[in-house]
């Protein structure tokens, strides 16, 4: 039977059979504001607290924003044991730091840090890999070398029980086939989208797993927790 991995957010878990499948790349994509990086923190501040490993590679924030958000959500990261942070971020400002990328052209550097953040948690039973954005790498570098990295950290991901990856990226910001293609390398899906003031998520893939297809209301609750609730489980 194939490995699930609890996500830890409520509601969640239940509408994928248990957990996140092991061994998978996922995609989180939804307009910006939609709740795609706070979901993955909050996944990510999860498995750290259940005792497993973070591999967080973030082009939006500095390495000590991450371990902030991390912290508001209950966490304390004993680095460097835990989390890997592969900052892709610092280059901004020309400092690069020692685990991370020249720019956002370095697709090679964003594999190799992924890799050696990978295999540095190999005693870990759950490892998250979080790449959070993945459009920021679309808008550098050349569409078909980002899909080229994706399948090389795929292929990282799948290589040991007990792994899996979320990909966010960015809706609007990239031609449909962008999407599709992306969709195709990942092995789940997961959507996000605001409807005047609600919130609403569905998985329009995932294998091994019957999921519903519906649109499931949830809320952003203090930064905390996405809770799905509503009519899926009434
Ligand atoms: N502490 C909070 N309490 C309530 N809502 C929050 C909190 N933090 C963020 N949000 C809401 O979540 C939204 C989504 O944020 P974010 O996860 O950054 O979206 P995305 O990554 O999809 O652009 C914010 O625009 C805000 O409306
Ligand atoms: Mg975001």
């Amino acid at each position: 039977m194939i490995q699930r991995i609890a996500s830890g957010v409520k509601g969640l878990d239940d509408l994928l059979q248990g957990g996140i499948p092991s061994q998978t790349l996922l995609l989180v994509t939804g307009p910006p504001g939609s709740g795609k990086s706070t979901l993955s923190t909050e996944i990510a501040g999860n498995i750290l607290k259940r005792g497993g490993g973070v591999v967080y590679a973030i082009t939006s924030d500095t390495p000590n924003g991450v371990r902030n958000k991390l912290r508001i959500r209950g966490y304390e990261p004993p680095e460097p044991e835990s989390l890997k942070i592969v900052d892709c971020f610092s280059w901004r400002y020309g400092k690069p730091g020692e685990n991370g990328i020249r720019n956002l052209t370095d697709l090679n550097g964003l594999s190799l840090r992924i890799k050696e953040g990978l295999a540095a948690l190999k005693d870990k039973k759950e490892v998250l890999l979080v790449i959070d954005s993945l459009s920021d790498f679309l808008m550098y570098s050349e569409k078909n070398s980002v899909y080229k990295a994706l399948q090389i950290i795929s292929g990282e991901v799948k290589r040991k029980q007990g792994r899996f990856g979320l990909v966010v990226l960015e809706e609007g910001m990239h031609t449909s086939d962008v999407l599709n293609t992306v969709s195709y390398i990942m092995d789940g899906v997961i959507q996000m989208k605001m409807e005047g003031t609600k919130r609403l998520l569905r998985i329009t893939k995932m294998v091994e797993t019957n999921h519903p297809l519906n649109w499931i209301e949830y809320e952003i609750k203090g930064g905390v927790e996405i809770i799905c609730v509503r009519e899926f489980f009434k």
